[in-house]
């Protein structure tokens, strides 16, 4: 994604944390002696208890549900089941397979637990499998830690439930960064407890090639690896065996790996081993940069499709699922329109131009898949030029591609970024937002709902490292996990929210780092004029956020002062307020300055307004007498686009003024600079204005950090009731910056008035 589209993303997610509302309907599930996760379509508690313990025998047609089962119960309580001894034994687990349920679906599951005897029936042993998870989650999560093989109760109760869809994802990108073998199957062990069933592994993209391939070894010798900014070496590859490895795992679990082999974009790394398959011969390097590149496959050569299609032979060899993901977004068609041998193909072929050549290129490797009895996926931008027959849409930027395939009768995935990448900061995607995503596109015909398949939740990982994962992706994937499952009517993000809290101690005995919610603190300011004190209330995005500040400018940590109530301040206070969330600092630093600004209770009126997305607090935020942080995502900056900043205080009666000083950022990679100039002017009318100073920005705009500076004015105790800012932005960047010529930005917080 690259920086526009990212800025575009945000003002999108920002307007949904607003729009966002739980729906309807009511799950009753007051005293809930199990914070089950998704919900089931029905569950009915009765009175008493099933201890579970190693007297417990346990029934089931030998195979490899069985020795999972006995193998999962040793691992996640320490328990060892007697599988199939034929003794009388008092408490017992019985798994049935029912052929009369054939009407219910193969993932329909009953679930009784009575007083001596648990039994789960389903049709397949895929029903079996989720009823067991089910089960698993009626264990108590200190049973769960303690792991040492003492026996637990589990609640009486009936449970009857089966999917609402049959596609429930997580897209992993293990090509930005690498993911272990071993993290892998723990997350196929994870998305399994939450009954979600597929797992796609994004294996190659421009900053690495993470799949063994025997024909073209220089792959992953080359494409493995790639040199950081710091010089500092990051490879890593799963080899044939790791994933054959990972394959057998996800089989014994019920969950299908989907491998996604990106093309004709995202493939930097590939053309950096082999260069012949580009456009304009290279050479090449893994990048180590995040982005949209423009050197691709080449289509004009059949060599290129020679070469894919060997891959796909190895990879089909080794992932036996129906389905494999060719990527197939972002394709920048610079390279294809001065290539002659693309534009031959263009016109060889009779394509209308290079939109027709991107479709040509996924119908010809999608033709190969087929007739290799594979199922073809890809994003959305296959439905550029004509879809090829029988893919299947993984809908991304919106529902507009589900609708889409539905109406050509495709199946699709729902996989829109607002509300399914856990990749997007917590700040603008929080759990409410994941809870209210509905997978079929509103308004389609009755009759082209079953072409949507399910969604998939995705972690793009430029920003996180493996240990970063759990942090990310929970607890937002169990709302998208209940979204997946549970009919759209049956949601209720209440008591969804109390479920989740219930459900912190299950995360932690399994072992997950999970990370916030929401946004984890909020903050708003007031200023007590007689004491002149500012007054900073502060508010935790969820119940476990630990609030600690300090107000002399150091570090807080977890012995600083605990929150409890609002806080004082003054001028002479250098407030930090950090949040920290079991035992470690989470969120955004909170850092606040106060000045004694003689325009705190002023008007404030701009000639333009401020981007939506950086307003601040909105209108009095540069007169609040509360200085930004070198943080411009801190709240407190607000952002203007392409134009002036220009401002009018008025300060309701004259005052004797010394000094005017607006403060701006620079911050040149998020493309925000200094204005060219800051003109400062005072009047007694607001129409006449005198002792008008210009003020010339002296740092360059191609420092690479990021500076604040105070364009500074001084008056002699002019009298005057208002005072005029005017920050002429450079509107555009400039032709030496990747954001060349399109629109700059201006950051500005406080006007201090003495
Ligand atoms: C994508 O996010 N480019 C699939
Ligand atoms: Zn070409």
């Amino acid at each position: 994604m690259n920086h526009l589209n990212f800025k575009m993303r945000n003002v999108f997610l920002f307007i949904l944390l607003f729009l966002s509302a739980a729906a309807a309907q009511n799950l009753k599930t007051k005293n809930n002696p199990a914070p089950l996760i998704p919900m089931p379509d029905s569950v009915e508690w009765l009175k008493g208890k099933f201890l579970l313990s190693d007297q417990t025998n346990f029934t089931c047609q030998p195979g490899k549900l069985q020795s999972y089962f006995v193998d999962r119960v040793n691992e996640l309580i320490g328990i060892n089941l007697k599988a199939n001894t034929r003794s009388q034994a008092r408490s017992r687990i019985i798994f049935n397979i029912d052929g009369s349920l054939i009407g219910r679906g193969k993932e329909f599951y009953s679930l009784s637990v009575s007083e001596n005897k648990i039994e789960i029936t389903a049709l397949t042993e895929e029903g079996l499998f989720r009823g067991s998870q089910t089960l698993f989650q009626l264990i108590s999560p200190s049973a769960k830690s303690k792991k040492d093989g003492s026996p637990v109760d589990i609640t009486c109760c009936k449970i009857i439930d089966k999917p609402k869809f049959k596609w429930r994802g997580l897209n992993l990108d293990c090509a930005r960064h690498f993911m272990s073998k071993d993290f892998i199957k723990r997350y196929i062990d994870i998305i399994s407890y939450y009954k979600m069933n597929v797992l796609h592994l994004h294996l190659t993209d421009d900053q690495g090639w993470r799949i063994e391939i025997k024909k073209y070894p220089k792959l992953t010798q080359i494409g493995a690896w790639r040199k950081e900014a710091d010089g500092s070496t990051y490879e890593g590859f799963y080899t044939q065996d790791d994933i054959k490895e990972i394959v057998a795992y996800a089989q014994s679990r019920f969950v299908t790996i989907v491998p996604e082999i990106e093309m004709p974009g995202h493939c930097l790394a590939a053309l950096a081993s082999y260069p012949e398959n580009s456009c304009t011969g290279g050479p090449f390097e893994v990048i180590n940069k995040w982005g949209v590149f423009d050197d691709v496959y080449c289509a004009g050569k059949d060599s290129t499709f020679i070469f894919l299609e060997s891959i796909l032979d190895e990879v089909i060899k080794l992932f036996p699922g129906k389905y494999i993901h060719i990527g197939g977004d972002e394709v920048p068609k610079d390279r294809w329109s001065k290539c002659p041998r693309c534009q031959a193909r263009i016109k060889a072929e009779g394509l209308k131009d290079e939109e027709g050549l991107q479709s040509y290129f996924v119908k010809r490797i999608s033709n190969y898949l087929n007739l290799k009895g594979k199922e073809v996926i890809g994003w959305d931008e296959i439905l550029q030029g004509g879809l090829a027959d029988g893919a299947i849409v993984e809908s991304w930027q919106g529902m507009n591609g589900a609708a889409l395939a539905a109406k050509q009768k495709h199946y699709t995935i729902s996989s829109t970024y607002a509300y399914t990448y856990l990749s997007s900061d917590v700040e603008n995607l929080d759990l409410r937002i994941a809870y209210s995503f509905e997978p079929v596109p509103k308004d389609i015909p009755n009759d082209q709902t079953k072409f949507v398949m399910g969604g998939e939740a995705s972690l793009w990982t430029e920003e996180t490292l493996q240990n970063e994962v759990d942090g990310k992706l929970f607890p937002r994937l169990l709302a998208l996990s209940e979204v997946f499952w549970c009919a759209a009517g049956k949601k209720d993000y209440d008591e969804f929210h109390s479920r989740v809290q219930n459900s912190y101690e299950d995360l932690k005995a399994l072992g997950i780092q999970y990370g916030q919610e929401a946004k984890a603190i909020s903050f708003s300011t007031s200023y007590d004029e007689l004491k002149k004190e500012f007054i900073v209330n502060v508010t935790p995005g969820q119940k476990e956020i630990d609030i600690r500040y300090t107000l002399d400018g150091s570090e807080p940590n977890l012995s600083s002062l605990s929150y409890i109530g609002p806080i004082e301040a003054t001028d002479q206070t250098e407030l930090k307020i950090y949040a920290f969330l079991n035992g470690s600092f989470t969120g955004k630093k909170i850092e606040l300055s106060f000045e004694d600004n003689k325009a705190i209770k002023a008007k404030l009126s701009l000639a333009n307004r401020y981007n939506d997305m950086y307003m601040a607090c909105g209108e009095n935020t540069l007169i609040d007498g509360i200085r930004g942080s070198n943080d411009f995502h801190d709240g407190l900056w607000q952002g203007f686009n392409g134009v002036d900043f220009e401002g009018v205080i008025d300060l309701g009666s004259e005052k004797a003024i010394s000094e005017v000083s607006p403060r701006f950022l620079q911050d040149m990679k998020a493309w925000i600079f200094m204005p060219a100039s800051v003109e400062i002017a005072l009047s007694n009318d607001g129409v006449n204005y005198f002792r008008k100073k210009i003020i010339e920005n002296n740092i360059p705009q191609n420092d690479s950090l990021v500076v604040l500076k105070d364009f500074q004015a001084s008056f002699n105790n002019d009298k005057a009731r208002y005072i005029k800012v005017i920050g002429r932005g450079i509107k555009k960047c400039p032709p030496w910056h990747t954001g060349a010529g399109q629109d700059a930005w201006l950051f500005i917080d406080e006007i201090e008035v003495k």
